[in-house]
């Protein structure tokens, strides 16, 4: 199987330098090596999401007993949980090439024509933020998805003449962290639609040893679990760490990792016992210094943290609503009394906790 990459694929975005370590949306160069090096190629070798391999693994085996192409796919839930390497171990599975864009390096009609006339029969298109795909190219993708069709038009005004492109049959992989934010029809053109879970300390523990053994790296059980805690749920941010944590233990020590190596590293990244960072701390603390705990909406947090409030949506608060940290009301965001204690601020007054 052969992943082939767009150009414009990925790009790490520029305000997110800050604290790179924990933020599964942005993918440096020298990432995407790495992750691509540890990549799981099978099902056997994939750890988590056992729902969707349950039912992925009867898909592929049935749509290879009828010699059919597999359904288009849609995985939703926030950055950093596997879309990409489940889209790498489906074509491994099926013995197909898997193409990989984002939605927003499809911006002119010629960017989506283009890679779905390059497809061969059975192959599959995976697209990265599918939710951010404009109107038009959603458009060529309708019939695409629907009957392997494109129609395109040449000419100009009265001259013009549409052509019918056949396609061949092929697989679309859509991945998005933003759901809702997809079109009706969109959705609706997709066979299975499953969203991501956050991976347990035991799953991330079992991804954490994995990768230590193909980096060759001495762990301890242990030490698994203590990377597994701060991970957030995310197995992109576990081999982030264990990385670290491995440099860490190498400079400062023998180079085995043990679970006091492991938490000494990961302080000195200022990650907590929660995997929390600077920015979700300074989030809570805001609420609950600075607006009594909340209610108070997304677009205010955004502008006194000086953060995009896309990523507070997308990425810090998915993990602490996980952690149950901060609750969603319909008058913006409330830090939990769980939040008072994990900062270490006394309990909350008696007419706070009568709201919970
Ligand atoms: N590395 C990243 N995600 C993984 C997974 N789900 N299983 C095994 N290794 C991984």
């Amino acid at each position: 199987m052969s992943i082939i990459a767009d150009d414009n694929d990925f790009v790490a975005k520029k305000d997110d330098v800050k604290n790179p370590v924990t933020k599964p949306e942005v993918i440096k160069e020298s990432d995407r090596a790495f992750e691509n090096s540890i990549r799981p190629q099978t099902f056997d070798s994939y750890i988590g999401q056992s729902a969707l391999l349950d039912t992925l693994k009867i898909t592929i085996e049935a749509s290879k007993k009828r010699g059919k192409t597999l359904d288009h796919l849609l995985f939703y839930g926030p950055p950093g949980l596997g879309k990409t390497t489940l889209a790498g171990v489906i074509g491994n599975e099926m013995g197909v090439a898997v193409k990989i864009t984002s939605a927003p390096a499809l911006e002119r009609p010629r960017d989506i024509i283009g890679i779905l006339m390059s497809l061969e029969e059975g192959q599959i298109l995976f697209i990265d933020e599918i939710h951010r795909l404009n109107k038009v190219a959603e458009e060529i993708l309708y019939p695409a998805m629907e009957d392997f069709y494109l129609d395109m038009t040449t000419g100009k005004s009265q001259t013009v003449k549409t052509l019918r492109v056949t396609l061949p049959k092929f697989t679309l992989i859509g991945a998005t962290t933003k759901a809702g934010e997809l079109s009706g029809p969109l959705r609706d053109r997709f066979g299975i639609i499953h969203r991501l879970q956050f991976y347990t300390y035991e799953e991330l523990a079992k991804v954490i040893k994995r990768t230590a053994d193909l980096l060759e790296v001495d762990i301890d059980n242990d030490a698994c679990y203590a990377i597994a805690r701060r991970s957030r749920g995310t197995p992109r941010i576990a081999n982030r760490l264990i990385k670290r944590v491995s440099d860490y233990a190498i400079v400062k020590y023998d180079g085995k990792i043990n679970a006091d190596i492991s938490n000494e590293a990961l302080d000195l990244l200022h990650i907590d016992e929660f995997g929390l960072d600077s920015t979700d701390r300074n989030l809570l603390n805001l609420i609950i210094e600075k607006f009594d705990g909340g209610p108070v909406g997304l677009e205010t947090i955004a502008a006194a943290l000086g953060e995009d409030s896309r990523t507070l949506e997308d990425v810090c608060e998915p993990y602490l609503l996980q952690c149950g940290l901060i609750q969603r009301t319909p008058r913006g965001r409330k830090a939990t009394p769980e939040a008072y204690r994990h900062l270490g601020y006394k309990s909350l007054n008696l007419e706070q906790q009568s709201l919970f």
